[in-house]
């Protein structure tokens, strides 16, 4: 891979040993993907912020890394394993916040903004069209590639690190126009209400590796992200190509496959998630909820009052909660409302054990990372559940 003068001298420790290490790291990738140069990015988004995933092997990775470098680009977190403020409210223990707090002093030395969420671009952090950025969190790469037209390969938590400090990646993989054709078409009949998730879901198991095209879908914003999460979950997807108006003609000509997915499809994939009724938690956040959607789940909620018997959660970043008070207002009525984490990185399986939630991703982490029995229900069915 060719390298300038300066990133030679990066290489070489000129700049100090955390420049060095991170440049290793970035390089090291290049020549793994046959990258032919490095190539500016715009932002990162690093992940590995929640304790629960990280550990403590974790703790001492970045901690180093925080004690040699600092970001020279604008880098954000992903989210924590707790509520900064509420965490005590959730059940984490002392142990868990002090480890926390361990990894949040790491980052923030480093220089990363703490906006501890996975959907980023709704905080500040949103990527233009055409920019290169090195982004980690799934569900965020494949909605920065689809949705917003930025380019980024999914990093790896150091890797993320790694670019945000150089300021570099290397240009392999979505960073370059070749990458980024569809490999293979998949057609929906039509998504019935709330089931968006479960498209995505599909698409990702059906799609694997490839760069899906889409047809049948006409998503909002808000749609798009929980589509590609899911996606990015079930497969390894981190961009879907679908037609929308004033987007430039798609080059079809590496489609190797054609897929239709009839509506009887979805609802039999609702039919297979659907578990049981008995939930000690209803979490819907995932990815996290923008201001849109808590002013739709409001304006449901507001005449209404909290029926079921068990826990709610609403995760979102604390920026949309600072944007949407009145909002929230109505929330905390029938549940939590929680910033800076989410149900699957926070450690809720010494919380709950049967959980329910409107996300495709979540049925994937859920019962994993999380040791849940999860049950899926549309956004619209797990409010009526928790209301009356
Ligand atoms: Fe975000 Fe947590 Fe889901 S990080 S995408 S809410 S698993």
């Amino acid at each position: 891979m060719h390298l300038t003068r300066e990133e030679e001298g990066i290489l070489a420790g000129e700049e100090g040993r955390g420049r060095q290490k991170a440049m290793e790291l970035v390089v090291a990738l290049g020549d793994i993907y046959n990258a032919k140069r490095l190539i500016p990015v715009a932002s990162a988004q690093v992940s590995g912020a929640s304790f629960k995933t990280v550990g403590d092997a974790g703790i001492k990775f970045i901690e180093d890394f925080s004690s040699r470098a600092r970001v020279s680009v604008r880098a954000s977190l992903n989210p924590l394993g707790m509520d900064e403020k509420r965490w005590r409210e959730m059940g984490v223990t002392s142990a868990f916040q002090k480890k926390q707090a361990r990894i949040v002093a790491a980052y923030q030395a480093m220089g990363i903004e703490l906006l501890y969420t996975c959907a980023p671009y709704l905080a500040g952090n949103r990527p233009r069209n055409g920019q290169h950025v090195a982004w980690a969190e799934s569900s965020a790469t494949v909605f920065a590639n689809s949705y917003l037209g930025a380019r980024t390969n999914r990093e790896g938590g150091p890797s993320a690190l790694a670019a945000a400090v150089v300021g570099k990646t290397a240009e392999y993989g979505l960073h370059l126009d070749e990458s980024r054709k569809p490999r293979i078409r998949i057609e929906f009949e039509e998504i019935p209400e709330g089931l968006v998730p479960l498209a995505g879901y599909l698409v990702g198991k059906i799609a694997g590796k490839r760069v899906p095209y889409v047809e049948g879908v006409r998503l909002t914003a808000d749609e798009h992200k929980s589509f590609g999460a899911a996606m990015a979950a079930t497969g390894a997807v981190s961009l879907y190509v679908y037609p929308a108006p004033g987007k430039k003609k798609v080059d079809m000509s590496m489609i190797e496959e054609c897929v239709s997915l009839p509506r009887s499809e979805l609802m039999s994939c609702a039919d297979d998630l659907r578990g049981d009724d008995s939930w000690d938690l209803v979490a819907i956040g995932c990815p996290h909820c923008s201001p849109s959607e808590l002013k739709g789940m409001a304006r449901f909620l507001k005449d209404r009052k909290p029926s079921k018997e068990c826990d709610v959660w609403f995760c979102t970043s604390r920026k949309t909660y600072a944007s949407c008070p009145k909002e929230v207002a109505v929330l905390r009525k029938f549940g939590k409302v929680l910033c800076d984490t989410c149900m699957v990185v926070a450690p809720i399986e010494d919380m709950y054990t049967r959980s329910a939630s409107d996300s495709g991703k979540a049925m994937v982490y859920l019962p994993t990372l999380g040791k849940q029995r999860a049950s899926f229900r549309t956004t619209g069915q797990l409010l009526e559940a928790i209301s009356r």
